[in-house]
């Protein structure tokens, strides 16, 4: 499976890295404004793929979104964006800022090329904008995002859709093949300590141990439970172990103008309507147990 990860790392990000390092071919590293600043988000790929020895390119992307600002979620991925977790130095450097061009060159070059997408669309709106046929050149994007339920950076938006909704836009009526895992599918693949003390004593599987633990430390300040939702890894794991997860056809269009609703997601469920022509393949069901397990035996 051949993909670009497109990211704004950020921990449940960088849990990502890991299990694609393992699980994936990756082609490159694309890197986004979102949890942290593009600055932070690029500083961290190349910690990342310095420390899991991945010898991919990691490529500076959009450093604000389309509307020109530049939201964050420092609040519990920590300003640096990894928890403060402090990653071995490294001799690594960006290979160039020119996303786009990166993103259209690899379409062209590499069959059957996946998009994991975990951040904001910023970047890969950019390049349907440039070149319409990159959406039918790629065998598809299965990103993090959106939801059919409930939202996280408001009661109704999700945060990477909400941190750039005319880029959610763009991509979900691009035509290219969409896998979404919104937050009703990922609320129910959730890591616990118990669960990481079960973890093998690996290099990876402890650089994912100490990146889900950071996570379970600021979400416990914040709602009082050491869990954490793994939204990242699910765009990951819904690509490579498909039978785990269950996604229908679904009309999907993003709010942009809505005072209370701006970045949500509106999925057409109505019964009479749920056969309508979709443009997006929405996550629905995962079998938690199985994928947790996938989890640990991966690492
Ligand atoms: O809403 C969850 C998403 O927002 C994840 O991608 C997380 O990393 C943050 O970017
Ligand atoms: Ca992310």
């Amino acid at each position: 499976m051949r993909i670009i990860l497109d990211t704004d790392p950020g921990l449940d990000d960088a849990m990502t890295f890991v299990l694609a390092s393992v699980l994936t071919d990756i082609v490159g590293i694309t890197t986004v404004a979102g949890n942290v600043s593009l600055e932070n988000a690029t500083k961290n790929a190349l910690a990342l793929v310095s420390s899991l020895d991945m010898d991919c390119p990691v490529v500076s992307g959009a450093h604000i979104n389309l509307s020109g600002d530049s939201p964050n979620a420092a609040h519990i991925h920590g300003v640096d964006g990894l928890g403060g977790i402090r990653l071995p130095a490294h001799k690594r450097l960006a290979s160039g800022s020119d996303v786009t061009e990166f993103l259209l060159r690899s379409s062209r070059e590499v069959n059957h090329l996946w998009i994991v997408s975990i951040g904001p669309l910023t970047n890969i709106a950019l390049a349907i904008e440039r070149d319409k046929d990159f959406a039918n050149r790629i065998a598809g994007i299965s990103m993090m995002g959106g939801s059919s339920t409930h939202g996280n950076v408001t009661s109704v938006a999700e945060f990477n859709v909400w941190a750039d909704p005319e880029a959610a836009d763009i991509v979900l009526n691009s035509g290219a093949t969409i896998k979404m895992s919104g937050l009703n599918l990922t609320h129910q693949l959730k890591s616990s300590d118990s669960w990481l003390r079960g973890l093998p004593d690996t290099k990876k599987s402890n650089m994912f141990r100490n990146f889900a633990r950071a996570l379970h430390d600021t979400l416990e300040t914040l709602t009082g439970q050491r869990e954490a939702a793994l939204h990242d890894p699910c765009a990951l794991l819904a690509l490579t172990h498909p039978s785990l997860f269950t996604f229908q056809s679904r009309r999907v269009d993003v709010e942009l103008s809505g005072k209370h609703t701006r970045g949500m997601t509106i999925v057409e469920s109505r019964p009479s309507r749920a056969q309508d022509t979709g443009n997006v393949l929405v996550g629905y069901e995962l079998e938690t147990n199985a994928v947790l397990q996938l989890i640990g035996s991966s690492l």
